[in-house]
């Protein structure tokens, strides 16, 4: 087994919507599952291509009442290739006796095989080797090589190569109830005697598509024309050529294909840049070359070697190459946000959530050019989320909790649940802490790279409006003498209001509330740091005084946090009053209870009656913030704090959660590495089954989970080094997993990288000739001088439990 291939022996119909997924292939432009060619959608297979922001939206009637929904379109199947011999049937690996089948994913070039060898009906064995790549340098192609060999027979083929535009969005089930129907059909012709063109517009943001597939056709190294014809139906063209093919001898054939939208810069016409791109591509074998050497610079920036890995090493380079895929260099010049299913298949509906916060760090460590593009992709609907602050009554910029194309809430307000079939009013839109997410990450970002043009220009007007947001969304609660924030849903989705409430909404949620105070203190702080002349700018702009920002503190300092039991921080207010829920007895019943909200429902409770939470709420505190920074704001808020109640608190909530959300195990498995190793490694490797498992049985078909997949490598990262910007200062705390012996990474710290090789008891920073990063670097709570070429040895020991390390 190799650490840079997924490998699949077998053909496993029942597979087939993981591995798909899996074997997804994109450039952060588009993406397109990893389907075989000549698979049509179907209870077995689903061929979906989608666009970084190719979104369409559509109204359906049900449970009484209109809703429209967003959803990340599925473009025009460009994949179709297949054969058949005269008088036989269209290659289906299923009619066929295989005989040999063999896929795999090279993660380390971004191409996705296929070997086959088969026998039909006729008792004719063929050999049949597939390729596949979507181009890490030209964002608008696609290329596919077949190589088809008759063993034990000679006779004429067709060969089909087709543009399919009658697709429709089909990949997720719950969903199969809503109109799905976005392409509508504009054009099909040959431009050329091997391309022909496909053109669909989506039926209501009019995104016009236009597809032009060139195909070639090699026997013994020569160009071969065959009997050409096109056939076409609205929606759909294919040309089907027929050759002859001699015992022995392969014939290679090759689709590239390329794809223009009226969204793309610097053309004329998606339809003639479609014809212009693909006439202008080079063969397979010279696309390969040029991708495969762009792939191996990105892995120069971004692979993480582990030793003692094991399987670990395959799949943690497995989510760092979806993670490439679906948001990439490319996407620097787009207007596109992260959806959290990556482009990899429909769940969710391609909607960018807080998700952002797991992904983000580590491409500020290795690519921020793409956290900036993915920023201002939040910048760009400041202004919607204005509006909906507005029209929510609250002042500031209050940003979905789902978006798509231009900012709007996208959350649905029902949904299905599949085990009643019941469809339910959906609040989660109530999860006002996505603003706290969009500040959070606007100010990480800057501490990693020190980018004070974008602090200044765009940064600090989404931090100000985020914070006045908050600021009106605080409400003074004469009894207690503090700011309360009501009717909100934290990041646990089980819980959208009170057991016995009417309206939806719970009050005072600790996540939401300490991020809220959190915000505030960061926008008077980047207040003072972009300066006067700034200031004064966006003062005028926004109608924003000192008074104001003054206000800022106060709030900040008063904001309402409830705790129970021992000093343990309450979930929300009230937590404390709910049942204990019967974990045992359930896990008995059901085996898999992640979805208990679902079998709650189904069985006529609610989970909100319960001590039960989906995933880590009071305990994403302790995964965005180090212990020392938490203990910063808790002292702020005037509330005690100490090293001790971090592992209380982590245990509690621990016995509470059911995981049902990947992003849960992340969490877990951070703030357990400095308390309990062993236990942290297994969630580790709970996080990186995820998907390659399809640990929730059913969801990874749907689109991957790309939280979880980047929060993975950020586990390592920066969980186990202990890495973190704080003042101005690079720290490190490592602790290594037990499991492994070692491990390496390269840095991109404020333009400059820096190596670190973590081993069990050293760690080894070098700084490159020309390091002109920062001269100082903090060790645990050492202070150590670090200059150009120079290498740093420090010992440490990971026993040793370190709550509140790096204090100055
Ligand atoms: C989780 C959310 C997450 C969303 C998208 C949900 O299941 O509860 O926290 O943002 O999935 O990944």
């Amino acid at each position: 087994m190799s650490d840079w291939t997924l490998d699949y022996h077998g053909f496993e119909p029942s597979q087939e919507g993981v591995r798909e997924a899996l074997c997804t292939l994109g450039n952060g432009y588009f993406a397109t599952r990893g389907a075989a060619c000549e698979a049509d959608a179907s209870e077995i297979h689903y061929p979906g291509t989608y666009l970084a922001g190719g979104y369409d939206r559509l109204s359906t009637e049900i449970a009484g009442r209109v809703i429209e929904n967003e959803d990340l379109v599925n473009l025009p199947n460009w994949l179709c290739l297949t054969f058949r011999p005269e008088g036989g049937d269209w290659f289906n690996p299923m009619a066929v006796e295989l005989l040999d089948f063999h896929q795999h994913l090279d993660i380390e070039t971004g191409v996705l095989k296929r070997q086959l060898f088969f026998r039909d009906h006729q008792g004719r064995e063929t050999t049949l080797v597939t390729q596949r790549l979507v181009h890490m340098v030209h964002p608008h192609l696609g290329a596919i090589e077949w190589r088809i060999r008759p063993e034990n027979w000679s006779g004429r083929v067709s060969i089909c190569s087709a543009l399919d535009g009658r697709v429709i969005n089909a990949g997720v089930e719950r969903y199969r109830q809503l109109a799905s129907t976005h392409l509508v059909p504009l054009s099909s012709d040959s431009p050329s005697d091997d391309t022909i063109r496909l053109q669909v517009e989506t039926r209501q943001s009019r995104l016009h598509i236009a597809q032009a597939a060139r195909t070639q056709i090699r026997v013994a190294g020569q160009d071969v024309e065959g009997e050409r014809q096109i056939i076409e139906e609205s929606g759909y063209i294919a040309q089907e050529t027929v050759l002859d093919l001699e015992a022995g001898k392969e014939a290679a054939i090759e689709k590239v294909v390329a794809l223009h939208t009226s969204r793309d810069r610097a053309i004329s016409e998606p339809g003639h840049a479609a014809s212009q791109s693909v006439a202008r591509a080079g063969t397979f074998a010279e696309l390969y070359e040029s991708h495969r050497r762009v792939w191996s610079q990105l892995w120069q920036r971004c692979d993480v070697e582990l030793d003692g890995g094991g399987r670990a090493q395959m799949i943690l380079r497995l989510h760092i190459f979806h993670l490439l895929q679906t948001v990439s260099p490319h996407s620097a010049d787009l207007d596109v946000g992260v959806p959290a299913r990556g482009l990899h298949g429909e769940a969710y509906r391609g909607h960018i959530f807080w998700d952002e916060l797991f992904i983000f760090p580590f491409l500020n460590y290795r690519i921020p050019e793409i956290t900036r593009a993915l920023l201002h992709y939040r910048y760009r609907r400041l202004n919607e989320a204005r509006h909906s602050a507005r029209e929510a009554g609250y002042r500031g910029a209050m940003y979905p909790w789902q978006s798509g194309s231009d900012g709007r809430e996208e959350s649905q307000q029902v949904h299905l649940n599949p085990r009643s079939g019941h469809w339910i009013a959906d609040n989660s839109a109530l999860q006002r802490h996505v603003n706290a997410a969009v500040a959070y990450n606007v100010w990480r970002y800057y501490e990693v790279t020190e980018d004070r043009e974008f602090l200044a220009y765009y940064g600090a007007e989404m931090l100000f409006e985020i914070a006045r947001f908050w600021a009106s969304a605080a409400s003074w609660n004469a009894q207690r003498k503090r700011y309360d924030i009501r009717g909100v849903m934290g990041p646990d989705e089980f819980h959208d209001r009170y057991p016995d409430a009417e309206a939806p909404g719970l009050d005072n949620n600790t996540y939401t509330n300490v991020m809220a105070a959190w915000v505030l203190g960061r926008a008077v702080n980047v207040y003072d740091l972009i300066g006067e002349r700034r200031r004064r700018e966006l003062g005028v702009a926004l109608g924003l005084s000192n008074h104001e920002v003054s206000d800022w503190l106060t709030i900040r300092q008063k904001l309402f946090v409830p705790f129970h039991g021992n000093g343990i921080p309450s979930q929300f207010e009230g937590y404390e009053h709910l049942e204990e829920f019967d974990w045992a007895g359930y896990r008995e019943r059901y085996g898999d209870i992640h979805r208990l909200d679902r079998l709650l429902e189904a069985e006529g409770d609610t989970v909100n009656r319960y001590k039960a939470s989906k995933q880590a709420d009071v305990l994403m505190l302790f995964y965005l913030f180090s212990a020392e920074e938490l203990g910063d704001i808790f002292a702020q808020l005037g509330y005690p704090f100490s090293g001790e109640l971090i592992p209380r608190t982590i245990d509690y909530y621990q016995q509470r959660t059911s995981h049902g959300s990947t992003l849960s195990r992340v969490v877990t498995s951070w703030v357990l590495a400095r308390s309990d190793r062993r236990q942290a490694w297994d969630s580790f490797l709970q996080v990186l089954q995820s998907d390659i498992e399809d640990s929730q049985h059913g969801t990874t078909q749907e689109g991957i989970h790309l939280g979880a997949m980047a929060g993975s490598v950020d586990l390592i990262q920066r969980g186990h080094t202990g890495l973190e910007v704080r003042d101005g200062m690079l720290r490190l705390n490592p602790c290594l997993p037990e499991a492994l012996s070692g491990l390496r990474l390269q840095l991109c710290y404020r333009g400059d990288w820096l190596k670190l090789d973590l081993g069990e008891e050293r760690l080894t920073l070098t700084a490159p000739e020309g390091w002109a990063g920062p001269e100082r670097i903090m060790f645990r709570d050492e202070i150590y001088p670090f200059g150009e070429g120079q290498r740093l040895e420090l010992n440490y020991s990971s026993e040793e439990r370190c709550w509140l390390p790096n204090r100055e």
